[in-house]
């Protein structure tokens, strides 16, 4: 697929190409759920369970069914390849995922779209994760690990098209899980740290990541971190950390704020402000890969770090 959602005349013309099983009803019901102008990924359970009915079939059908359209807000410059995702939350809300590469940079700063849809259950604050369906071949290796991070009793159902469905724990066996580096659960529920600013001063935005920074998971470095995007509309993004028991597979803040960012609908050029909130003296920080990643979307734009600290 080389169009993107928004390259379509209308939301309604895409739709129809992107959901041409779906009947007209269902696809003004997908429609609606576009249209709010506060949509950043999420479908609630109500509209997953009116479409489920317009569609005379399951929640896990409809997930099949919309994976075209999580697809379309892939953002692979580099592959070319479109990966779609949907997850569903343990509260019943769907949540649309998709490949997120970052121009001209390390393949390793890629966002999974299977990562890109836990990453936005989790910010969510979903208790657990039930479900997840995929288009674009099964969740590679980095994604089970993630995926593991995110339900360490391998209880995800995976769902792919024409598939049977299988549990997280069938295709990772023996499982590098939390508890190798001690940890005594995953990333879900959500832990909210009470972090303050070293400076004390803050507005909505900085308030924004700072919040993002207290919602964060760093079990492994304690390195608590979040950030905020802001665009030139003012509207604002947040993104949390999320650390992962093998290392490599964790998210960074920018990388899970540009997941609701494009979800709604928003062009890299958009961007007119990011700040970072971490814990200052960490082992580790989130600044480098934060800058190095936001020059490559908008060179102008500069970075804000603000250091937090935890209240004792
Ligand atoms: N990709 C995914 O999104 N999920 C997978 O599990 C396999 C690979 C993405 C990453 C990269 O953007 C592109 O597909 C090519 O690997
Ligand atoms: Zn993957």
């Amino acid at each position: 697929m080389n169009s993107s959602l928004f390259a379509y005349e209308t939301k309604k013309d895409a739709l129809q190409s992107l959901l041409p099983k779906f009947s007209e009803q269902s696809r003004t019901l997908v429609n609606q759920v576009l249209e709010d102008p506060q949509f950043s990924g999420r479908i609630s359970p109500s509209a997953a369970e009116a479409l489920a009915k317009s569609e005379r079939t399951t929640v896990d059908g409809i997930m099949l069914g919309l994976l075209p359209l999580a697809q379309s807000y892939a953002r692979p410059p580099i592959s070319n390849f479109f990966v779609g995702v949907v997850v569903q939350g343990a509260s019943g809300s769907l949540y649309l995922g998709y490949n997120i590469e970052i121009p001209g940079q390390c393949l390793g700063f890629s966002v999974h779209a299977e990562q890109s849809a836990l990453s936005n259950a989790y910010m969510h604050s979903e208790l657990s994760v039930a479900s997840l369906a995929v288009v674009g071949g099964a969740p590679c290796g980095h994604c089970r690990q993630f995926m593991e991070e995110i339900s360490p009793a391998g209880e995800i159902n995976l769902l792919i098209p024409n598939q049977p469905s299988a549990s997280l724990a069938s295709i990772l066996p023996s499982a590098f899980g939390p508890a190798a580096l001690g940890a005594s659960h995953g990333a879900l529920p959500v832990e909210k740290r009470n972090l303050v600013l070293a400076s004390g001063a803050s507005d909505p935005f900085i308030a924004a990541a700072l919040d993002a920074a207290c919602r964060s998971y760093a079990p492994y470095s304690k390195s608590l971190a979040g950030v905020a995007i802001r665009t030139s509309s003012g509207r604002i993004f947040q993104g949390c950390y999320i650390e992962n028991v093998a290392f490599n597979p964790s998210l960074s803040p920018l990388q899970t704020a540009l997941v609701p960012f494009i979800a709604a609908g928003q062009p890299y050029s958009a961007i007119s402000a990011v700040t970072l909130v971490e814990v200052g003296g960490s082992k580790i920080s989130q600044r480098s890969v934060t800058e190095t990643v936001l020059s490559a979307l908008v060179p102008q734009i500069k970075l804000d770090v603000i250091p937090a600290h935890i209240r004792s």
